[in-house]
């Protein structure tokens, strides 16, 4: 079916917090090595924002700094979506905090979760409000401050994740560009191998979850190493396919970046130049739903993408959740 409209990111940008939490760093604080992290992950340092700030504070960062750029006023937004699955509170969503304070005072706003899935997930959503005419400035965010759940006596999660924020713009564009296509899927029983046990309903926070460390992630690692491997590359490779694409006909590829691992398998099924590749583990780390526009926006910053480019997006996390979009890229 034609589409009145099509979603096109017409603007990126993100935030990241000034301190780095190095491997050495980490070496003083539990039992690993600069090498075993490095050699297992990919990851090198990752940014940690600070004990009084919350997700909203870098979420607003990533939004102002595209506001800033196009020369945008807040008023001018309809919608802010905000990805994350640590908000500054449970209620009011971190969408309605970001909404204040940017003053964006014609907009709706509202969370949504789905992990490191989020960002593929909100801008599906995103763009279905731009693609009926319903609105014709949307803004995405994938925004986690992942230090809040982590904890930092359990080597084999410490050493994965870190704070950040990416966001785009959409806005209706020609029918040539922006978002051609998307696979998005679940998989609920995911929950024995990735959640955040307690915080909500069914446990809320008392002293036994606390001593019990129930509020930090809990990971089977080598269970989601091996789901993320399998569908991320499936998703990636099942819309290149139908949409007649191979691997070298796409200019960027931005995954969710969890483990470098999971990123070469995912390139090695896929085909795809290893220079098309956005990276960014190796400074961030895993930034849940923010490493996806953060990916896209340093990309954008430096020049990797240009108008009529294909770009691939591809992602997998709690849930479990996992994606893929395909888009043509519209400046
Ligand atoms: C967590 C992860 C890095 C572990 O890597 P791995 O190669 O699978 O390692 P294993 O789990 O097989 O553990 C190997 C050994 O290293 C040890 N180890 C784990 N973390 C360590 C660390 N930080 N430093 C040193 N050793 C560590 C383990 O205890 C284990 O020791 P053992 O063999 O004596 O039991 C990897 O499984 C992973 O990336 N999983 C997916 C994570 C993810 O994507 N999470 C977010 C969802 S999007």
């Amino acid at each position: 079916m034609e589409k009145p409209f099509t979603a096109t990111i017409t603007g990126v940008g993100h935030y990241v917090p000034e301190r780095r939490l190095t491997n050495a760093d980490l070496e003083k604080m539990v039992d690993t090595s600069d090498e075993w992290i490095t050699s297992r992950t990919g990851i090198e340092e990752r940014r940690i924002l600070g004990e009084e700030l919350g997700t909203s504070y870098m979420a607003l960062k990533s939004l102002e700094s595209i506001l800033h750029a196009k020369g945008l006023n807040a008023r001018d937004l309809d919608l802010i979506i905000v990805a994350t699955i640590t908000p500054d509170m449970f209620f009011p969503s971190t969408a309605c905090l970001v909404q204040d304070e940017i003053g964006a005072t014609k907009a709706w706003a509202f969370d949504l979760s789905a992990a490191c899935s989020g960002f593929v997930y909100a801008l599906v959503v995103g763009a279905q409000f731009i693609e009926t005419g319903v609105h014709k400035r949307v803004v995405v965010i994938g925004a986690d401050k992942m230090s809040c759940i982590t904890d930092y006596a359990d080597r084999e999660t410490c050493v994965l994740f870190g704070d950040g924020a990416g966001a785009v713009l959409l806005e209706p564009g020609e029918p040539s560009l922006g978002l051609k296509d998307f696979i998005l899927h679940a998989d609920g029983s995911g929950v024995a191998y990735l959640r955040q046990p307690a915080g909500g309903s069914l446990h809320p926070a008392s002293r036994k979850t606390v001593e019990k460390k129930m509020h930090y992630v809990y990971q089977d690692g080598r269970e989601v190493f091996k789901f993320a491997v399998s569908k991320m590359a499936e998703v990636s490779a099942q819309i290149l396919e139908r949409n007649g694409l191979v691997g070298k006909d796409i200019a960027l590829f931005v995954p969710h970046q969890a483990n470098k691992r999971i990123i070469d398998a995912c390139v090695k099924r896929t085909d795809l130049p290893k220079d098309r590749v956005v990276l960014n583990i190796d400074r961030y780390a895993n930034t849940s739903a923010a490493t996806i526009p953060i990916g896209l926006s340093e990309a954008a910053e430096q020049g990797r993408v240009n108008r009529g480019d294909h770009v691939l997006l591809a992602s997998a996390g709690a849930g479990y959740t996992w994606g893929s979009a395909l888009l043509t890229w519209a400046y």
